[in-house]
């Protein structure tokens, strides 16, 4: 049996990754979002995770609007970054897990998820910039990763309700798996934010406070209403918490809030960052 640590959520916004590019962690405009992440990284050299199972959305890199899957598992042994328009400057490759991968999707589709799967994907900044606020200092990453992307680009999108269901299944396909390897899940996009549009640069405090008060302690609270509805209280990319719906979901019933810090804004985005550990790892840390 895997065991699940616990859970990093994170807002993914490009401009982030520019920012890492230009050493402009500690100037005054990016430091209050930089800073939130400090706890993680105190977390992270303590629970030492083998594998990140991530919940990511990805923005027209490996999939384009003419073949958009709902769900998608990457199955491969090795991911690699591309150029995606951002002019950020690609990361070092990503170590898969691709038996560990094909173990989930069997899990999902036993469980009636009919996900895609991927033995070749292009991973884009929703997977890389956590990665590089997780791991800062040069593009090492200590961990194999299984990604998982959930469309949030193509309507119709996926209701929340469905979402936490896959993970809720990811977390019982891992905790069927054979080997002991120790598991982060990430959930990255986020928080509330419009890009285009007439609400372009729309943001909702209200609506994100909700959303870090419940993920922790009652996330199917967020899923009382339906993805559309999401989009009006968070805007069109404010959706993007379906990720950090269905990463919750990884974790099992009972969490620990570890960490968590808001900042308006970033870039067009209400960036936010929580660290949850799972119960049984806030116990053992306890005994
Ligand atoms: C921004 C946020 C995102 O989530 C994204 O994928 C691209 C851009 C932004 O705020 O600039
Ligand atoms: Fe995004």
């Amino acid at each position: 049996m895997a065991h699940i640590l616990g859970g990093i959520f994170t807002s993914h916004v490009p401009a982030i990754g520019g920012a890492i590019a230009r050493g402009q962690e500690q100037d005054p405009y990016w430091s209050p979002f930089f800073d939130g992440f400090k706890p993680i990284h105190r977390w992270l050299a303590t629970a030492r995770p083998d594998v990140a199972v991530v919940f990511y959305n990805d923005h027209g890199l490996n999939f384009f609007l003419d073949k958009m899957p709902t769900f998608a598992v990457g199955a491969a042994d090795s991911y690699h970054n591309a150029d995606e328009g951002w002019g950020l400057p690609v990361q070092n490759g990503f170590k898969g897990d691709a038996a560990l991968s094909w173990h989930i999707i069997e899990g999902l589709v036993e469980d009636e998820f009919d996900v895609t799967t991927c033995q070749s994907m292009l991973v884009d900044h929703a997977l890389v910039v956590p990665f590089q606020l997780s791991w800062p200092g040069g593009g090492q990453w200590p961990v194999r990763i299984v990604p998982i992307a959930i469309n949030t680009v193509q309507h119709p999108l996926p209701s929340p309700k469905r979402c936490l269901a896959l993970g809720r299944a990811v977390g019982k396909a891992l905790r069927s798996w054979q080997g002991d390897e120790r598991i982060v899940v990430f959930g990255t996009g986020g928080l509330s934010h419009q890009l285009d549009g007439e609400r372009a640069g729309f943001i909702n405090q209200r609506y994100d406070q909700f959303c870090m008060d419940n993920l922790g302690p009652d996330p199917d609270a967020l899923t009382k209403i339906s993805a559309l509805d999401i989009v009006e209280e968070a805007g069109s990319q404010g959706i993007e918490i379906v990720n950090w719906i269905a990463a919750r979901g990884a974790l099992g019933e009972d969490v620990a809030e570890v960490s968590r810090n808001y900042h308006i804004p970033i870039s067009n985005t209400a960036a936010a960052t929580m660290l949850l550990e799972s119960g049984s790892t806030a116990l053992e840390r306890a005994a």
